[in-house]
């Protein structure tokens, strides 16, 4: 007892004083950003994650898609209820709405046996040894110790019917001692961690010439709560060691403890949105974080990653040396998955037809360029130009409330791939409107929520708005795309500094500026206004830009319209940043009005 103690003050000691962080010592790095909790973020919140492409995101939340929105194309697969499904995502599909439905086997169902998992040599039902009964097999059978990690203790847990999946990945078991077990014949299996059952994992067996330790799981139930005090509560209510939050691996069970992070802890990736995700998922061929950086930047030499079977960040061990042969014993469905996402019907926005990159600096502004802007409308209210507006596909044009009155509704024209209104390009195209929504709870006085959405007429006899020289902005579905400090671009036919007027398109970068209650004590709104500016404020909107884009590019050059010129007190004053619409908090009321396929990028 006491000899055991002065061993762990020395390691202590040891740590310290050698400067590492102890994976249990005092001071944790807290890297959990509290305010974001507050919105309960899990794998199905689509402000921080994509959805299955059996889901989609609807007001931010993913929900099931009902199965004949699937892709057509796909083999067969048998679920639990002994029926045939036409593909992977129908099963999956049918699943979301009928959860005791699940996975059994890929192909037609046959009276072979079914798949089923059990748990033995426990002292509760909650826990023991793993064992598994694959369909084509007859006997039941171990999985091997190295090949166990959360991802595939929770699939486990869930399948066993324990809803917040697993506790510990490693007990004690009490293995009869005259029993004989070939340790070197166990079970591989290796699950992404979202299946919600192991028969939907891979299973491969290698032999080996040395014996395995076997996988054991104790599946999480309330009662079973950790003892300590410094515990992370999930969204799902389960409790976890404090220092498993933000360490990429989903030891919530439904993620949450994954979502709302300032960095991450071991071998994990940290996204843009705050998500932390396994190491293992960069370069791996599948975007992972919504705002696409876990697949950009990737080295020739990263791409390893896209092949099955690369180190798994929880755990050493097995080397390839070992292993004798492999043999797959079932596929898995996660490279179905894959090939389901990417049969999903695509969007085309924010993408420029020509790409001459041409950045200079820019001071007060730069004159635009045929193609720069192919977002961006100017809208005509009798002789001149009043207002700017941004173009996202369709028929429809987004500005901001206070440019429109619904009575002038003819007085109105939308002017498309416009530069110079004193010398109209050939480029120019004009159009009547043919309606003006305007959002419900627009306040002139205050200026919140300061959009509309004004619906061009199209030509006679023609079925769409045909705009050859213009390309739809993105429309953001997620407040997380872009950050405070990112660099964005506006743009319009607004007025100077000195009130100068101006006839041809001008662009400016600025800054997204957080904080901004400070400038604007009692006027700003920061879930439905964003400011943005520049440190000496050199480059703003003015009078005249009002409805006009403030667009960013993603990773990916992508362009998405993150703001609506709005108001701002006086042009071009560092004190007074400008404000704008913070359009990703209306996706939901864009896409109410002018349909969810016409704008719904991902989570279709
Ligand atoms: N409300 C103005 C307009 O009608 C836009 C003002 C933007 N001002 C600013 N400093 N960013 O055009």
């Amino acid at each position: 007892m006491k000899l055991a103690h002065l061993i762990l003050l020395l390691l202590d000691l040891h740590l310290s004083s050698s400067g590492h962080t102890p994976a249990s010592g005092l001071p944790q790095e807290d890297l959990v950003e509290q305010k974001c909790l507050l919105q309960k973020y899990t794998h199905l919140s689509c402000d921080k994650v994509f959805c299955q492409p059996w889901q989609k995101c609807i007001d931010g939340t993913c929900v099931c898609k009902l199965p004949y929105q699937c892709p057509k194309n796909g083999t067969p697969v048998c679920a639990t209820d002994g029926r045939n499904y036409p593909t992977y995502c129908h099963q999956k599909s049918f699943e979301c709405l009928h959860p005791e439905i699940k996975f059994s086997n890929n192909g037609t169902c046959t009276d072979q046996g079914k798949f089923n998992v059990s748990l033995i040599y426990g002292s509760t039902d909650t826990e023991g040894i793993v064992q598994v009964k694959l369909v084509d097999q007859n006997e039941k059978m171990f999985i091997c110790k190295n090949s166990w990690s959360v991802a595939e203790a929770n699939v486990a847990c869930f399948d066993l019917g324990f809803p917040l999946g697993v506790r510990d990945t490693q007990a004690r078991f009490n293995i009869p001692v005259n029993l004989h077990i070939n340790t070197t014949e166990c079970l591989h299996v290796r699950c992404r961690g979202i299946e919600t059952t192991l028969a939907e994992c891979t299973f491969t067996r290698r032999r080996t010439k040395t014996p395995h330790g076997l996988a054991g799981v104790v599946c999480y139930t309330q009662d079973a709560d950790f003892p300590t005090s410094q515990s992370f509560q999930c969204v799902n209510g389960k409790r976890i060691p404090q220092e498993k939050a933000c360490n990429g691996i989903n030891d919530c069970g439904d993620q949450s403890d994954e979502l709302c992070c300032t960095g991450c802890r071991g071998k994990a990736f940290i996204c843009k949105s705050g998500v932390c995700i396994p190491n293992q998922y960069r370069c791996n061929g599948e975007v992972d974080c919504i705002t696409g950086e876990d697949e950009s930047n990737c080295k020739e030499d990263r791409q390893h990653n896209i092949h099955e079977g690369v180190a798994r960040p929880d755990q050493g061990g097995e080397t390839e040396m070992e292993t004798e042969e492999t043999e797959m014993l079932t596929p898995g469905m996660d490279t179905e998955r894959k090939r389901i996402k990417s049969l999903l019907p695509k969007l085309s926005c924010g993408v420029k037809r020509n790409t001459h990159t041409r950045r200079k600096r820019v001071v007060g502004g730069q004159p635009a360029e045929v193609g720069d802007y192919p977002w961006q409308v100017a809208i005509k209210d009798g002789q001149r130009i009043t207002c700017g507006g941004i173009y996202i596909g369709g028929c429809w044009i987004l500005t901001a409330a206070h440019c429109v009155r619904r009575s002038k509704l003819h007085h109105y024209q939308i002017w498309t791939a416009l530069l110079d209104w004193l010398k109209p390009n050939s480029e120019l195209a004009i159009q009547a409107v043919n309606r003006i929504i305007i959002h419900e709870n627009y306040n002139g006085a205050t200026y919140q929520n300061d959009i509309a959405l004004i619906e061009m007429k199209k030509r006679p006899g023609k079925k769409e708005c045909e705009l050859s020289r213009s390309v739809p902005a993105c429309v953001p579905w997620s407040p997380y795309l872009f950050q405070p400090n990112d660099t964005c671009i506006i743009s319009g036919w607004g007025r100077e500094k000195d009130n100068q007027r101006v006839y041809s398109l001008r662009w400016g970068e600025v800054n997204l500026i957080g904080n901004c209650s400070q400038f604007y004590p009692g006027r700003y709104y920061e879930k439905e206004m964003q400011c943005a500016g520049t440190s000496d404020g050199s480059i703003d909107a003015c009078k005249g830009d009002s409805g006009g884009p403030l667009v960013c590019n993603d990773i990916n050059n992508v362009t998405y319209i993150w703001g609506i010129v709005s108001w701002g007190e006086n042009c071009g004053k560092p004190e007074f940043p400008g404000v704008y619409t913070r359009v990703a908090n209306y996706f939901d009321w864009i896409s109410y009005h002018v349909g969810r396929s016409l704008v719904s990028q991902h989570n279709v």
